[in-house]
């Protein structure tokens, strides 16, 4: 049966802005106003560098402008170069495999793990060969990978790895959080995540200080602060502004709110779906879920028809818009130039032909939640008939 459509929209705009967020940005522009004022210097940085490397439990915290790049700085100064291959899970966003392309390394996929959608720890030791320099697991969803088992990879072959935490602000692994994994965690402030910096935004924690100091001058033009002044690496300006540090500050001290109710709503959507059985509900959604994604598959072995089919009947019968997270690395257009493997990755193949993004955010009215499981239960009954 077709209900009357209303629209639930995938939000550009993942956390929660309020007065806090705006006092902040009128205090930096008011003391910019004043003779003395300006945009520099950037005690905030300092502040929410401190800050979120508590929040994540990590030694050292640099703020950058987006995972990407902190992403790519991690790759500079573990030194990847031509002839390493890093590992990666195909389910991810193309950041993750391209930070390793762009230091000309190879990009080598291993599968994942069904249940958890994260990268799978046997299929990344299956793929480990003498070039092997890192893996880069992805957090994916807000839900914290296997980090005890690539804890063990990285000391038993020496290989690096650095995890993608854009979705994980708040996760946690055996009661922890997850910024003191591994060389280094990136994480993602662009404006969907769980806190933003006024839409871009990213930083790197680390426990490794020696690490975390290339990186910080990598960051800043290869700057060692002093008098004089020294260039002592190549260097870039990947800074955050000061307004961007400021409302990092208000979201950060938020953050769990965020995510509360975030988990809140997941929690009774997957009440919600539990009776729909052609959908394979995410698994790990409780206190350790940053609850970044609330990613369904449609499970293709029960059906005769597409995801794609399933979205669009959503979007066009129902009003329900979703978003897909993601298609495979490597059917970007970009892949097939650039030098990868591939192979054995059939978990992964079959997932990114079936997840499903729902639009679930910390504002999302309960009653929508209702309104988007009957969408799916009656666009799969549609498809079916
Ligand atoms: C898994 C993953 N890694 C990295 C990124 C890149 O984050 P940013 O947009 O901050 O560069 C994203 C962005 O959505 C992501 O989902």
């Amino acid at each position: 049966m077709i209900r009357a459509v209303r629209t639930v929209p995938f939000l550009p705009l993942g956390g929660l802005f309020e007065q806090d967020d705006i006092d902040a940005c009128q205090r930096v522009m008011a003391n910019a106003t004043l003779p003395e004022g300006g945009f520099f210097p950037l005690p905030e940085e300092e502040q929410f560098q401190t800050a979120f490397a508590r929040h994540e439990g990590a030694k050292k915290c640099v703020a950058v402008n987006s995972c990407g790049t902190a992403l790519d700085l991690c790759m500079m100064a573990l030194n990847i170069g031509p002839r390493d291959e890093v590992i990666v899970p195909p389910l991810t966003f193309v950041c993750t495999a391209t930070c390793v392309t762009a230091r000309g390394a190879k990009v080598v996929f291993a599968d994942i793990d069904p249940r958890t959608l994260c990268l799978d720890p046997e299929a990344v030791e299956a793929k480990i060969t003498a070039r092997t320099k890192a893996i880069i697991p992805v957090h994916f969803a807000g839900f914290a990978c296997d980090i005890g088992a690539f804890e063990a990879l990285s000391r038993k072959y020496h290989v690096a790895t650095v995890y993608d935490a854009a979705h994980a602000v708040g996760a946690k692994y055996q009661g922890q959080p997850i910024g003191g994994a591994g060389k280094a965690s990136c994480y993602s402030f662009q404006s969907n995540k769980n806190i933003t910096t006024l839409g871009e935004g990213g930083a790197v924690t680390s426990t490794d200080e020696a690490l975390a100091e290339v990186i910080r001058q990598k960051k800043t033009f290869g700057y060692v602060y002093g008098s004089p002044l020294r260039v002592v690496t190549v260097g870039f300006n990947y800074r955050l502004t000061k307004l961007q540090l400021a409302v990092g500050l208000t979201q950060l001290a938020k953050a769990e709110r965020i995510i509360s109710l975030r988990r809140e709503r997941f929690l009774r959507m997957q009440e919600l779906l539990g009776d729909v059985e052609e959908l394979i509900l995410p698994a790990g959604i409780g206190a350790a879920h940053a609850c970044h994604l609330y990613v369904v598959r449609l499970d293709t072995r029960k059906v005769s028809f597409s995801r794609d089919a399933l979205v669009k009947e959503l979007k066009e019968h129902f009003g329900v818009q979703t978003s897909l997270h993601y298609p495979a690395v490597w059917s970007w257009e970009a892949f097939r130039s650039i030098d990868h493997d591939r192979a054995n990755c059939a978990n992964a193949e079959r997932a990114c032909k079936e997840v499903i993004s729902l639009p679930i955010f910390p504002r999302t009215p309960l009653e929508d939640l209702e309104y988007i499981k009957e969408s799916l239960a009656g666009a799969i009954q549609a498809l079916r008939n």
